[in-house]
């Protein structure tokens, strides 16, 4: 077991170990455990964590805040629209000055090609640890709650259960690839198969899907990719499908709605989910483009676990929070 983390940043899910996430789930699990028996635990008291929001939110902030609380620490919401960096504040400067007044800086910025590259030059800068609250390439903190959501319902030994990671239609919005390229790169560490399933037009970075094969690679497990949503589910215990953009295809939006309107069949609906195992489990990140990415009948259903899921975003959070910033 790994347990010293403080000070580190989490921006990539494998900036920690497989140990090192193993030593996150056992605190999680434990601060689960006291919140449920109202027991305080506030490791984090006088601390200060600044949330950086350069894209919406309502899970990411609201378990970001309440987790500090619950920490004894304190969380301040800033909306970059609010602040000098559109006057000229670097990221440097932002890591330099904001790492000074807080103990950690929370970082959400999903602009494609820019995010990851704004969040490594801050946290070059900054003294106090920088956590991913998503960007274009990787969102970790949705990572480690699905982690921990999969191992509630299907134990702690993945070993031969099958993820399917599929592509799914939305009408709202092109979505950032970030939640499908962290669950690509985290669950082959811990004995998951994955199966990849998307039109051909909705790949991913090469680089983080060649990624994916070595992990799966050093740890004896299976990846595949499909261009099939139905082939994908077959047999899958975790059907985890949600919509992301064609951004590796075109990056104007206007080109890239019209190639995601050619596959509005690409729904997770009853039918699909009796190709997957019997007990197989529904995961989203939320949130969903109800009854055109999944049915209400399978998202609000007894295989799902979307729920569980958002809670468990509070309890990752708050372990890695716990174990970085004190
Ligand atoms: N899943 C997730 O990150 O939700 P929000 O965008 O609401 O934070």
């Amino acid at each position: 077991m790994q347990t010293f983390l403080r000070g580190r940043d989490l921006i990539s899910d494998l900036d920690f170990s497989k140990e090192e996430v193993e030593t996150v789930l056992d605190v999680a699990w434990d601060l689960k455990r006291k919140r449920a028996v109202g027991e305080p635990h506030p490791y984090l008291r006088d601390k200060t964590l600044g949330l950086l929001f350069f894209f919406s939110s309502t899970r990411t902030r609201c378990s970001f805040e309440s987790g500090m609380a619950q920490l004894g620490g304190h969380a301040a919401f800033i909306e970059s629209r609010t602040t000098q960096i559109s006057h000229g504040d670097t990221a440097t400067e932002i890591g330099q000055i904001l790492g000074r007044y807080f103990d950690g800086i929370a970082i959400r910025h999903c602009d494609w090609r820019v995010g990851n590259g704004y969040l490594n030059g801050v946290a070059e800068a900054s003294r106090a640890p920088v956590l991913n609250m998503q960007c274009d390439v990787y969102h970790p903190f949705q990572c480690l709650a699905d982690l921990m959501t999969v191992m509630e319902k299907k134990g702690r030994d993945l070993r031969k259960k099958k993820i399917v990671v599929s592509w799914a239609y939305a009408s709202s919005y092109l979505k950032p690839i970030s939640v499908p390229q962290s669950l690509i790169l985290q669950m082959p560490r811990f004995g998951m198969d994955v199966t990849l399933a998307y039109p051909e037009e909705f790949m991913l970075m090469p680089e983080i899907v060649d990624e994916a094969k070595a992990q799966a690679r050093k740890y004896g497990t299976g990846f595949e990719i499909v261009h099939d949503m139905a082939e994908g589910f077959r047999d899958a215990d975790v059907v985890y499908a949600k919509s992301w953009g064609p951004l590796l295809t075109t990056d104007d939006p206007v080109e890239g709605k019209k190639l995601q309107d050619k596959y509005q069949d690409w729904i997770t609906d009853a039918a699909k989910m009796r190709v997957a195992a019997p007990d197989a489990i529904y995961m989203h990140p939320l949130p969903a483009d109800r009854d055109i990415e999944v049915t209400s009948e399978v998202m609000d259903g007894p295989q799902s676990v979307v729920f569980d899921q958002a809670e468990n975003r509070l309890h990752a959070q708050k372990a890695v929070m716990a174990l970085t910033m004190w």
